[in-house]
């Protein structure tokens, strides 16, 4: 199905100079950014963005780094962006992660791990709504 996903370059990812290494992936995959900006997150804005894992031991770690820096957050869309968008990230700790995959080429560790991706549609759609508004998203017109 053609899906949409939350899709963020994290600050490690920001400050390496990799965005378009990034978004080449992306495009050369299939999926069409249709919405984007870059920002420097707050401590609220990260807390709100990663609620689900208040309770996680490294929340504090993850808050902590992802208002390090500038971030850049994306739309994607594309046949089932969403599970597309999670093979080219690889495994979310990057020893896990399979060659070729942006994890295994330009993530660290488990907590600077380069970038975030919707895990499902319901958060996908959940975690999109966070940082845009319907009208930043674009629609194809031509
Ligand atoms: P992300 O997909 O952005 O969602 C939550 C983040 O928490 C995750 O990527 C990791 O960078 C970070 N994190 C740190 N430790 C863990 C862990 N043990 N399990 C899952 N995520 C972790």
């Amino acid at each position: 199905a053609l899906e949409r996903t939350l899709s963020i370059i994290k600050p490690d990812a920001v400050a390496k100079n990799v965005i378009g290494g990034i978004y080449n992936r992306f495009e050369t995959a299939g999926l069409r950014i249709v919405a984007a900006k870059m920002m420097h997150l707050s401590k609220e804005q990260a807390e709100g963005f990663y609620a689900e894992h208040s309770e996680r031991p490294f929340f504090g770690a993850l808050v902590e780094f992802m208002t390090s820096g500038p971030i850049v957050v994306s739309v994607l869309e594309g046949e089932d962006a969403v599970k597309r968008h999670r093979e080219i990230m690889g495994a979310t700790n990057p020893s896990e992660a399979l060659a070729g995959t942006l994890r295994a080429d330009y993530a660290v560790s488990i907590d600077e791990n380069a970038v975030h991706g919707s895990d499902a549609v319901e958060s996908a759609a959940r975690e999109i709504a966070y940082f845009f508004t319907d009208e930043e998203v674009c629609a194809r017109t031509r």
